[in-house]
């Protein structure tokens, strides 16, 4: 299968959730009938939400299933900016930061084309990191113009956590409720939504070992939502439609493995992650680390390599059965500068130049040293074959 080193873009499903889902799909039963067999299923379902809640650090009562991180991300959005403007037409203020995946990018600015939203892009430092005095200012000034704030808890493509808390006690000093998409972040560093002051949050299930197709928005119970989609009212009548639970259920179950997992598995990825960065910095000289050590996803190691394209790279190493990415891979096949690192300030070459490599549950010692013997020979190749001008 040669060595996987993607995982923030996707996982393997893990064996013994891959075994309950299978379970589950072959159960009769749609969850809102009210015989046996449909509350057989609806049992299954709710004991998923109360152990996603518990990994989730929120009420059970607050999860939403959904088919995955990006509807997760759309409805709260979407759903928090109605909202907030039907309540008071004049709030159409977006803030956000360029960082954020597309799956949040796109409805914010779906918004401004199509319904009067305005977007403030926050600047973003080096590190990854917002000015939290100046969006401070920024809210004394114009707090009641502003509908939400989403800012995601760490970046898919880089790996540096944002201080999710800080923004909230910031926003709650003006009622404004904050979106964050934790997509990245959950199963990989705590995630409690109980004290995280969020309104809304977005999780999905195969960024921790579940199937693709389903994750949970969470949405406190004092946040009201428009919603999105419309139909029997099912999911607190945010996300009508029959619920998918085989899915909910292997979803709960992927997600209480990786929180129980997680202090271990976040020291032996961090120590790996760190025994991979010194080997790239060994090897080559052109290699430059995204950020810093601290403060980032412990399966994460980002760099730009100088004088390279990351898409040479990453198929020089494809090449060789090793798979890694240069960003984000949610963006249907299409390559081009990271957005991410633009947002940071980052040039064009160094937006072209880098390369993600992201561990998990099934990476060994033995995948990094595969890795980083190939890496040599790749990046001089991909050194004579130059960058895109
Ligand atoms: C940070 C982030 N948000 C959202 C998504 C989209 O999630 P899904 O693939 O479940 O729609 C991804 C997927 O890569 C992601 O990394």
């Amino acid at each position: 299968m040669g060595i996987y080193l993607d995982y923030a873009a996707t996982t393997p499903i893990r064996d013994e959730v891959l075994e309950s889902y299978v379970h589950y799909l072959k159960e009769l039963g749609n969850p809102s009938s009210v015989h046996t067999s449909g509350q057989a299923v609806r049992k299954a379902l709710e004991e998923a939400r109360e152990s996603l809640a518990q990994s989730l650090g929120c009420h059970r009562s607050e999860i939403i299933f959904t088919s995955g991180g990006t509807e997760s991300n759309n409805t709260a959005i979407k759903g928090l900016y109605w909202q907030r403007k039907e309540e008071d037409a004049k709030r159409n203020l977006i803030i956000t930061a360029g960082t954020e995946h597309h799956a949040v990018i796109d409805p914010i600015e779906w918004l401004e084309k199509h319904d009067g939203a305005e977007i403030i892009w926050l600047p973003i430092d080096e590190f990854g990191q917002i000015d939290l005095v100046g969006l401070a200012t920024l809210l004394t000034q114009i707090q009641e113009r502003v509908a939400l704030i989403t800012l995601m808890w760490a970046n898919n493509e880089t790996g540096l956590i944002f201080d999710i808390k800080a923004v909230t006690s910031l926003a709650s000093r003006f009622g404004i409720p904050v979106h964050s998409d934790a997509v990245a972040a959950f199963g990989h560093i705590p995630i409690g939504f109980a004290d995280s002051g969020l309104a809304t949050l977005a999780v999905s299930a195969h960024k921790v070992g579940g199937p693709i197709g389903v994750g949970a928005m969470v949405v406190s119970r004092q946040t009201k939502l428009v919603s999105l989609i419309h139909g029997g009212g099912q999911e607190r009548g945010l996300r009508s439609g029959t619920m998918n639970a085989p899915a909910a259920k292997a979803f709960a179950h992927a997600a209480e493995i990786a929180v129980r997992e997680l202090p271990d598995e976040a020291k032996r990825l961090a120590e790996l992650r760190d025994y991979l960065v010194q080997g790239v910095h060994r090897l080559t000289d052109v290699a430059r680390f995204t950020g810093t050590i601290e403060n980032r996803l412990p399966n994460n190691a980002h760099f730009i390599f100088e004088g390279c394209s990351g898409d040479s790279l990453l198929f020089l190493l494809d090449q060789q059965g090793i798979s890694v990415s240069t960003g984000s891979a949610c963006q249907a096949g299409v390559n081009g500068p990271s957005h991410v690192l633009i947002a940071m300030g980052r040039s064009q070459a160094d937006a072209n130049g880098c390369i993600r490599v992201t561990l998990g549950n099934k990476t060994t010692r033995e995948d990094i040293d595969g890795f980083l013997a190939a890496l040599p020979a790749a990046v001089n190749a991909a050194l004579k074959a130059g960058v895109q001008k």
